[in-house]
């Protein structure tokens, strides 16, 4: 094939076959098709939109860039989440051994944040000795052994959709349903789960923003799934507001490390049971006491035993930032917005987010929020508290934050975008 005629096909509305797909795909992992070409079809894709076909062979030419993972000699059941990524979303962390401790193995290979999204390794790795790096037989051991596992996808999955999602990056090609659908679920099938729950976002906070796009992923993500025999659901959840109250990383394992203690947000409580109750329906286990094995330390144990497995302390102190800023209420009244976008991006300006893929993160940075949408406030109490190690983040964090939270009267609607878990 031609690469400049299959960019002219997508340029035109044309439909891409199977084998020029696979021959696009192969080609641009090996480096014979240009990044700049690469660059072209991706945008024409943007535009322009795949078929449901196109949309199948690029996400199995991806699958087959790469190895893929095995657990069939596991003898539990295998599950797995996925999240199109969000504003405080640490639900993975109280989610993977609260499933782990019915009896199920959850490989949760996790990825590092970049923008105003958190990352999963990020936050765990603010606990001291804590690796995201395990071998495949490591990987295995513990999946035996505790059942659950987060660590980080090895560059061996899915190779075509690491270099491709680094070209959209700096394309203005990410928000695109058939590409983030192929990219998402080239590494799960890839990863070898049994079965996957995707928390699919919408709101402020979200990728795709409008709910009728993200149930419009979610059905081809579902579809992706279960066409390669993974058994897939989704649930659409609200991104509008952030997640509990802790955004960053050491203050959100905090959190997690609540929520298995039996407390915890209201919000993050409510999603990380109706995740588990999916993920544990489609391992087999339909009536499983969720809310028990938070009560009774059962995913508590859990918890520390896939801390303890991968090197990290569970009874560690976890940083602290060096500098403080509250913001406080300048009035009476109920908290009648909260936007969860410019809340990530002012944690990111704190330095709990990387710019760039190589930079590090600040894991003592970030924000606590002390109220939520429709909490009543009284002028002079704290609204929330930014925490970073240099005092001199705390203007652009501020920045970020103009107009991003507003203090209402009592009966003014709350800003919420209705309620965490769509119908
Ligand atoms: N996450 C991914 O892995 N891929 C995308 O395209 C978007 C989010």
């Amino acid at each position: 094939f031609d690469v400049v005629d299959l960019i002219r096909t997508k340029r035109d509305r044309g439909t891409l076959s199977t084998p020029q797909i696979d021959w696009l795909v192969d080609a641009y992992t090996r480096g014979y098709v240009a990044d700049e070409q690469m660059s072209a079809m991706a945008m024409a894709i943007f535009l322009n939109g795949m078929e449901r076909e196109e949309i199948r062979d690029l996400t199995l030419a991806m699958i087959a860039s790469g190895e893929r993972m095995e657990f069939s000699s596991l003898s539990k059941p295998t599950t797995d989440k996925h999240s199109t990524g969000g504003v405080g979303d640490k639900i993975t962390l109280p989610l993977a051994p609260l499933v782990a401790s019915f009896g199920v193995a959850v490989p949760q290979l996790s990825g590092r944040g970049l923008g105003h999204t958190g990352g999963t390794l990020d936050k765990l790795e603010s606990i001291p000795g804590w690796r995201a790096r395990l071998s495949n037989d490591e990987m295995l051991a513990q999946l035996d052994a505790v059942g659950a596992v987060i660590c980080a996808a090895g560059s061996g999955l899915a190779p075509a959709d690491g270099k491709l999602y680094a070209l959209r990056d700096i394309t203005g090609t990410v928000e695109c349903i058939p590409l983030i659908a192929s990219s998402i679920m080239s590494k799960k099938i890839a990863e070898g789960t049994a079965s996957l729950v995707l928390d699919v976002k919408f709101g402020s906070g979200a990728f795709l923003k409008d709910p009728a796009q993200s149930r419009e992923l979610a059905e081809t993500m579902v579809r992706l799934g279960t066409d390669a025999g993974v058994s897939t659901v989704a649930l659409l959840t609200n991104m509008n507001v952030p997640l509990g109250f802790a955004i960053g990383n050491a203050n959100e394992v905090r959190e997690s490390v609540e929520v298995l203690a039996g407390g915890g947000p209201a919000d993050v409580v409510e999603l990380t049971v109706a995740l588990a109750r999916e993920m544990l329906a489609l391992a087999g286990q339909l009536d499983a006491d969720v809310e028990g094995h938070l009560r009774d330390g059962k995913a508590m144990d859990a918890w520390r035993a896939m801390i303890s497995a991968q090197g990290g302390d569970p009874d560690a102190e976890l940083p602290v930032a060096r500098e403080q800023h509250v913001v406080t209420a300048d009035r009476d009244g109920v908290l009648v917005e909260q936007q969860a976008l410019p809340f990530g991006i002012a944690a990111w300006r704190l330095g709990a987010g990387r710019a760039r893929k190589e930079d590090p993160v600040q894991h003592a940075a970030g924000i606590d929020l002390h109220a939520k949408p429709g909490d009543r406030v009284r002028a002079g109490e704290p609204l929330f508290t930014l925490s970073a190690d240099e005092p001199a983040r705390f203007d652009r964090a501020l920045e970020a934050l103009e107009g991003a939270y507003r203090i209402g009267d009592e009966g003014d609607e709350v800003l919420d975008g209705g309620p965490l878990i769509a119908d």
